[in-house]
């Protein structure tokens, strides 16, 4: 297994670019199983949950065809529609294929995904709104078995006890295109994702309003068609350069920035003296290049994680890496997934002062973190502490990488470009956290069907 080994106490400066975003792209790919005809796709990233999906599609029938950034997806065999336990339980969106397929071929079978590393993740909403939409829903052998003759449009509530669900707004509204009337999807998820994939169904031929907003209609279509679409930006990753850049104190231009997407996180990086401005004279405000400079003296700040425009839980744990060397007090709040605190210990060992009651910590800010073996335990918690690595003094080994390569493509890369001092090592070569041999070359990451 690869780590990363990390020489903290380089400012980090320079230009990078922003590469497409992995939870728009995965519900964007499955969306391919609604029409034979083919998509193409520009700007979907190199990275192992999209190679994951990619080879789901194909066991149900599609060809993939990937060209560097670009990949075209056709569903040409109906017969199989079967989302097999052994590619859900590597990846949780996989359910992304439920509705697509159920609206499609008028049958699916999708192993039930388990709980994950921070927490319940229940899908019951997914299924009332499929439900809703005339599909008979079934348990057998850990699979959720649904068929239809043909669905039909409904008026459906969404929302749970944590608010919207956005890949359970994705599968509803995607199954919905092809309904026979009209659908509307009240407390929809209103993020920036479930815009990008109401942009690609209605190049397909479907018929959606309202999408980013609590209330999306759809009017059913009777078959959807090919298109081209272009992925969004990634504005977890942008965000996470942005947090990374302020922890070192850095001065890093982040090119393809989705400003309009992080009103929240540029808001508290503010609060903190954290400086994001545009600098080019572009128009378009979910594509634009900004510098992030930071003043020495982070203030302390509170704020509590919710569903789009609020504060996104994905990047909870990055701003939590950063706070831990603010100058007082800080108090962070987690409201969508209550449990999502596993870099809690591991930051503790950087010498982070972090105090947890429920779903609130209170960081304690401290004026240096120190180098330590740490272990990732999630995507989302592995890079935080890649970013407390970065500032920290001496050497940080951050093991369990893999979790890291499923949403940033070749971290260590981009962090190398900017002055870091990282190397991907290998994990096996690592006793009780110490290399006992230098660097092995980078891993490539899988090539989807290349
Ligand atoms: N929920 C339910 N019932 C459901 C579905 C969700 O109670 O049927 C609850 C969840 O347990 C959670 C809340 O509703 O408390 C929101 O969950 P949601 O369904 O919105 O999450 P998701 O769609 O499964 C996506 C992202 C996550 C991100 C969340 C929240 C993808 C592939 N995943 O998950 O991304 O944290 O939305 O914004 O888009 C990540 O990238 O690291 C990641 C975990």
């Amino acid at each position: 297994m690869d780590a990363f080994s990390i020489q903290g106490g380089n400012r980090l400066s320079g230009t990078i670019t922003v590469d497409g975003s992995k939870n728009a792209s995965l519900p964007l790919l499955a969306a391919t199983l609604l029409t034979d005809e083919a998509v193409v796709f520009e700007g979907v990233p190199n990275l192992s949950d999209i190679a994951n999906m990619v080879r789901l599609l194909e066991e149900l029938g599609c060809t993939a065809t990937r060209v560097n950034s670009q990949i075209q997806i056709q569903s040409l065999d109906s017969s199989i529609s079967h989302a097999r336990y052994d590619i859900v339980r590597t990846m949780r969106a996989s359910v992304c294929v439920l509705g697509p397929l159920l609206a499609k071929r008028g049958e699916v079978r999708v192993s039930m995904p388990g709980g994950c590393s921070f927490g319940d993740r229940p899908i019951d909403l997914h299924l009332r709104g499929l439900e809703a939409l005339g599909a008979k829903i079934h348990l057998e052998g850990g699979d959720i078995v649904a068929r239809c003759e043909r669905l039909h449009g409904a008026t459906i509530f969404l929302g749970g006890p944590f608010g919207s669900t956005v890949l359970g707004t994705a599968n509803v509204m995607s199954a919905a295109t092809l309904a026979k009337g009209k659908t509307i999807i009240e407390s929809a998820a209103c993020e920036p994702e479930i815009t990008d994939l109401a942009k690609l169904l209605n190049a397909m031929g479907a018929k959606i309003s309202g999408a980013g907003t609590p209330r999306i209609t759809i009017e059913g279509v009777d078959q959807l068609g090919g298109a081209s679409h272009t992925v969004m930006p990634d504005r977890i990753v942008a965000g996470t350069w942005a947090i990374a850049a302020a922890m070192t104190n850095g001065n890093v231009t982040i090119e393809k920035f989705p400003l309009d997407h992080l009103l929240a996180v540029t808001d508290v990086l503010s609060t903190v003296g954290v400086h994001v401005h545009q600098t080019d004279t572009s128009q378009d405000p979910v594509s634009c290049t900004v510098q992030v400079t930071s003043d020495r003296n982070l203030k302390p700040v509170m704020f509590t994680t919710q569903p789009f425009p609020g504060f996104p839980t994905d990047l909870q744990a990055q701003m939590m890496a950063l706070l831990c060397l603010s100058k007082g007090n800080s108090i962070i709040t987690e409201k969508i997934y209550p449990e999502r605190f596993m870099h809690v210990p591991e930051l503790s060992r950087m010498g982070a002062r972090l105090v947890k009651q429920g779903s609130t910590v209170v960081v304690q800010g401290v004026d240096r973190l120190i180098g330590a073996p740490v272990m990732a335990s999630d995507l989302r918690a592995s890079a935080s502490l890649i970013i407390a690595g970065l500032a920290a003094e001496g050497e940080t080994i951050v093991s369990r990488v893999y979790h890291l390569d499923r949403g940033y493509e070749q971290m260590e890369k981009t962090l190398t470009a900017l002055g870091a001092k990282i190397k991907r090592i290998d994990d096996t070569q690592v006793v009780d956290g110490l290399p006992i041999v230098d660097t092995v070359p980078a891993k490539k990451l899988v090539q989807p069907n290349s």
